[in-house]
């Protein structure tokens, strides 16, 4: 059968509109191949599907309603992909095949799809979270705030002094800032994870 196919494109390739006919179909291939991947990428990364596709993310939504990054004098909001996801090609992409991780966890394991077994996951999760934004040098944090623009308390001026003198990351501070601290083991600060 493989030897039928690559017969009959030989012979396609023989005549004059064969070539052009195999370059056009590639190409319809392809753009749909990269249609479908970013119909799939900017579907799933709306609040609405992170937040309430499956009832698991719902506790962390509820925790996150009304903190400052939901309601704010300026009306500027960050959601749930504007902190977890990067905004960027690869490290976007890499997330994503990462989430899928997830997937099994609602479908195949049920590993948290009650509120006692989430509430039991919930310090292993954050410290994922923490390990993840220490690693990336808070890059998600970075992309809305810039801390030499920002007109800042003078407690806030020293401790963000020492935080770039000592490279640190925002969340070895500002961690449970979006919802529930998370309790059973320590904070970001003391936890044995270098930042970038
Ligand atoms: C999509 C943009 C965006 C992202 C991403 C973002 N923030 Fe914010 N953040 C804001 C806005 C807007 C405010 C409210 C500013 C105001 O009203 O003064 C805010 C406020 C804050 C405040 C002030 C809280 C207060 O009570 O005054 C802290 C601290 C903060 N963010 C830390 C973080 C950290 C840490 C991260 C990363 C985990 C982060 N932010 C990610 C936009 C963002
Ligand atoms: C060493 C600890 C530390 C680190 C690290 C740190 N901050 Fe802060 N930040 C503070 C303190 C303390 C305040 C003042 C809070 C208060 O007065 O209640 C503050 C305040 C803020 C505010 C509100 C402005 C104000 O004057 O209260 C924002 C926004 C903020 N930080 C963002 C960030 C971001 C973004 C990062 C990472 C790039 C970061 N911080 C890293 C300690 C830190
Ligand atoms: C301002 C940044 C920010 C926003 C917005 C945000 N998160 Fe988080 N999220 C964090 C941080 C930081 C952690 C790590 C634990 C902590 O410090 O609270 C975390 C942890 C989590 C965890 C792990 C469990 C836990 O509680 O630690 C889940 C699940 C989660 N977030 C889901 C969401 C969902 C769903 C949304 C949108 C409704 C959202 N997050 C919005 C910053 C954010």
């Amino acid at each position: 059968m493989l030897k039928k196919l690559s017969d009959r494109l030989r012979s396609w390739c023989g005549r004059p509109w064969g070539p052009l006919l195999l370059l056009a179909g590639g190409i319809a291939v392809g753009l749909g191949i990269v249609a479908t991947g970013s119909t799939i990428l900017l579907l799933t990364s709306t609040e609405e599907f992170c937040a309430s596709s499956c009832h698991e993310m719902t506790y962390n939504r509820d925790e996150y309603k009304g903190t400052i990054h939901d309601v704010n004098r300026s009306g500027v909001r960050a959601t749930c992909v504007d902190c977890h996801v990067p905004r960027t090609g690869i490290p976007l992409y890499f997330r994503k095949i990462n989430a899928a991780r997830d997937l099994w966890g609602h479908f195949v394991s049920h590993s948290i799809d009650t509120k006692e077994k989430f509430e039991a996951k919930r310090y292993e999760m954050a410290v994922r979270v923490w390990t993840y934004m220490k690693q990336s040098d808070s890059r998600e944090c970075k992309a809305c705030h810039n801390l030499d623009k920002a007109e800042t308390s003078e407690k806030a001026k020293v401790r963000h002094a020492r935080a770039k003198t000592e490279k640190m990351a925002c969340i070895d501070c500002h961690y449970a800032i979006a919802h529930n601290e998370p309790e059973g083991g320590p904070g970001p600060q003391e936890l044995d994870i270098k930042n970038k």
